[in-house]
C-alpha cells in the first residue's frame, strides 16, 4: 500500500487537496441521517419539559412531548430513538419489579409511539438502574454486591415486557453476565423472534456518565459508590473483545461501544474483529464538554460535532448514539 508513489516531488499530496471537487472525489467516509440515533428521557406527566441543567439543550420530556419531538427528527429521516425513563421514587423497589410494570412509563412511552410513529425504530434499555433505589444496573446483596444470576432473571422480564409494549430493539446496558442468551431464550420462547438485540457489550466503568446520571436522577443514590463491579475496567481492551465475542455468541444482533471518542481504538477493533453492526454511544460526559467549550466561544459547535460524526465513521462505526443527533440530523439537511 505504501512505497508505491514517487517520492517528492513526484508526489505532491496537496494536489489532490486544492480544489473542493477533487477532495470530494477522495472523500472515504460520509455522514448520513441513517447513522443517527436521539435518546430522549421520559418523565409521568402531561406537558412536561425539564431541561437538565448539566446537559444543556437536552430536555425531559413527558409522552405527549416526546410524540412531538419524535415526529419532527422522524420526519427528518432520523431511524431510531431511544428511550430512558426517570422514574418517580414509588416505581423504585429492591426487588425491581418496576422495570416489568406493563403500565410503566416506558411501556407507555413506547406503545404510544409505536401507534403515533409505526416506522420509527424504537430502542429500549435494558437495565434496573432506573428502578432501583441504589441506582444501580442490578439487584443488590447484603453485601452491597449486584449479584449476577438473580438480576439476569430481572433483566430477562425487564426485556420480555419491552417486547410486549412492542421495542423493535432492546439494548441490555447492565454487563452482566450470561444476559444476552438469557433475554434470546425468552424472546424465541415468546414469540418475538424478530426483536432485535443491541447488546452494550464493551461498556466501560466511565466518568464520562455523570450528566446521565443527573438527567435520570440516579447521582444522588449512587453517591460515592462506582460500577467497577460490572463495568469494564477503562484500562481494558482485550477484555472488551471477549465480551463482544460472548454476546455475538449468545445471540446479540447489533453491539455497542460505550463511551464513544475516547475509545474508536475498541470501536476499530471491535469492527476489525467481528464485522457485525457497530454503534458507539457519544455520551452525556462528552457532549457536555462540547457544549461548555461553545457556550465560552472557544470552539465552533456545528464545526465540532460534525467532526465528531465522521470520526465515528472513519473508526468503523454504522451508527452513533448521540445527543446531538437531532441538530445533526438538521445540519445534514441544510449542507
Ligand atoms: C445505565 C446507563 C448509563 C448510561 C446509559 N445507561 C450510566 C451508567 O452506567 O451509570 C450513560 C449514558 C450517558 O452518559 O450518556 N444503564
Amino acid at each position: 500500500m505504501f512505497g508505491i508513489r514517487a517520492p517528492y516531488p513526484g508526489n505532491r499530496p496537496r494536489r489532490m487537496r486544492l480544489d473542493s471537487f477533487s477532495r470530494r472525489m477522495m472523500q472515504e467516509h460520509h455522514l448520513t441521517v441513517d447513522m443517527l440515533i436521539q435518546p430522549y428521557f421520559i418523565v409521568e406527566g402531561t406537558n412536561q419539559r425539564q431541561a437538565v441543567p448539566s446537559m444543556p439543550g437536552v430536555d425531559r420530556l413527558s409522552i405527549d412531548l416526546l410524540v412531538e419531538s419524535a415526529t419532527a427528527l422522524h420526519a427528518l429521516g432520523v431511524p431510531a430513538i431511544a428511550l430512558f425513563p426517570v422514574t418517580e421514587d414509588d416505581a423504585k423497589t429492591d426487588d425491581c419489579s418496576g422495570a416489568w410494570n406493563p403500565e410503566g412509563l416506558l411501556q407507555r412511552a413506547v406503545r404510544t409511539l409505536k401507534t403515533a410513529l409505526p416506522e420509527l425504530g424504537i430502542i429500549t434499555d435494558v437495565a434496573l438502574d432506573p428502578y432501583s433505589p441504589h441506582g444501580h444496573d442490578g439487584l443488590m446483596n447484603e453485601e452491597g454486591y449486584i449479584i449476577n444470576d438473580e438480576t439476569v432473571d430481572a433483566l430477562v422480564r425487564q426485556a420480555l415486557s419491552h417486547a410486549e409494549a412492542g421495542a423493535d430493539i432492546v439494548a441490555p446496558s447492565d454487563m452482566m453476565d450470561g444476559r444476552i442468551g438469557a433475554i434470546r431464550e425468552a424472546l424465541e420462547a415468546a414469540d418475538h423472534r424478530n426483536t432485535r438485540i443491541l447488546s452494550y457489550a464493551a461498556k466501560f466503568a466511565s466518568s464520562f456518565y455523570g450528566p446521565f446520571r443527573d438527567a435520570v436522577g440516579a447521582s444522588a443514590a449512587l453517591g460515592k459508590s462506582n460500577k467497577n463491579s460490572y463495568q469494564i475496567d477503562p484500562s481494558n481492551s482485550d477484555e472488551a473483545m471477549h465480551e463482544i465475542a460472548a454476546d455475538l455468541q449468545e445471540g446479540a444482533d447489533m453491539i455497542m461501544v460505550k463511551p464513544g471518542l475516547p475509545y474508536l481504538d475498541i470501536v476499530r477493533r471491535a469492527r476489525d474483529t467481528f464485522a457485525v453492526p457497530t454503534y458507539a454511544y457519544h455520551v452525556s460526559g462528552e457532549y457536555a464538554m462540547i457544549k461548555a467549550a461553545a457556550a465560552q466561544g472557544w470552539i465552533d459547535e456545528k464545526a465540532v460535532v460534525l467532526e465528531t460524526m465522521m470520526a465515528f465513521r472513519r473508526a468503523g462505526c454504522d451508527g452513533v448514539l448521540t445527543y446531538y443527533a437531532h441538530d445533526v440530523a438538521n445540519w445534514l439537511k441544510s449542507c
